[in-house]
């Protein structure tokens, strides 16, 4: 099957483009998911579908995998069968044909199916919400993401030119890059939950089960075996311990960069040019102080500040 992803993106590659973004209620989107968005707002899931929901470079394809691989209860090989975006399809992606959409791939799977999406909150489909699916938020400290999203933004040929540093850190702070606004992002995702946490307020099992689950990569880096035993009881799972530890060696930055079904090598290029930046690139946390200048990261912080106002989501190692 990663042949036949492969071998489909290779032929519809005449056709790939750094097209311009196009708004969708306000949100840049890429044309192809604009073009299309009447589809991806009508997509209704199954009450057992889990949605994992991202800004950009969060996390997605390292959550998607510990997920999997809990679903599996820590078969390796069973976790082998297809590259990431076959197992846990994209909801909103739309590529020239022959690639198969997000949502080509969700008509022929049986739920529980694990649905990655990057679309903010409110622009979710509403059938999440209706059908009661559990989700799970990664979130990555805006400067770290940032940088993550600009070299993606290199080597990703679908995506518009990332154009020089300093701009590109401006277009970030004003909600320009594709899927919009990073501070808006975290932001819907975090405030569902703490309306919840109030609607739930004297039921610990449904505050704990029936919120948005809101990880941290910086907190899954400091500790992933409790993050990944926080992401099994949120789904009501119960592996061993033995499992767990294999699933977070398993899923070490090392071992998903040398994977060909998690490192993204089943997007070939001239699709995904890893010559220019790998997918796998560093996974760390705090490489924002090889990019941000002082003065950037100084005039970044106070733009931080009036953006995020008010609103008390703990990130760490942003200064
Ligand atoms: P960097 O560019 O900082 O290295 P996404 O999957 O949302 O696109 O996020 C990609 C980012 O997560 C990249 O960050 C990538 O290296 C990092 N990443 C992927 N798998 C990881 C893992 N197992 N451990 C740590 N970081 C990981």
């Amino acid at each position: 099957e990663e042949l036949s992803f492969s071998e489909a993106i290779l032929r519809a590659s005449g056709s790939i483009s750094r097209f311009p973004l196009i708004p969708v209620r306000g949100v840049p989107l890429m044309c192809s998911i604009a073009n299309n968005w009447d589809s991806v707002w009508s997509f209704c899931p199954d009450p057992a579908d889990l949605l994992i929901a991202t800004y950009p470079k969060a996390g997605t394809t390292w959550t998607q995998e510990i997920v999997d691989l809990l679903l599996h209860n820590g078969d390796a090989e069973a976790c082998k069968r297809a590259p990431t975006p076959v197992r846990s399809p994209f909801l909103e992606i739309f590529s020239p044909p022959p690639i198969p959409s997000g949502l080509d791939y969700l008509k022929n799977m049986d739920p529980p199916r694990i649905i990655k999406t990057h679309l903010p909150f409110q622009l979710v489909p509403t059938g999440f919400w209706e059908n009661k699916c559990k989700v799970i938020y990664v979130s990555r400290n805006a400067k770290d993401n940032l940088v993550s999203y600009f070299h993606f933004d290199c080597m990703n040929m679908t995506q518009p030119e990332p154009g020089p540093w300093e701009g590109y850190i401006s277009k970030f702070m004003h909600g320009e890059l594709s899927w919009g606004s990073w501070y808006d992002h975290v932001k819907g995702y975090w405030a569902e939950r703490e309306k919840r946490n109030i609607l739930y307020l004297f039921y610990e099992d449904m505050k704990e089960k029936r919120n948005i689950l809101y990880l941290f990569y910086e907190d899954m880096k400091e500790n992933p075996r409790r993050e990944v035993e926080r992401i099994m009881r949120y789904l009501d799972l119960s592996v061993s311990d033995e499992v767990i530890s294999r699933i977070v060696e398993l899923t070490s930055f090392k071992n998903m960069k040398e994977n060909p079904m998690t490192n993204y090598s089943c997007v070939p290029p001239p699709v995904f040019d890893q010559s220019i930046s790998p997918f796998m690139r560093k996974g760390e946390v705090g490489d924002w102080r090889n990019h941000f200048t002082p003065e950037q990261s100084k005039m970044f912080d106070e733009d931080y500040e009036k953006q995020m106002k008010g609103v008390n989501i703990p990130f760490r190692d942003l200064i």
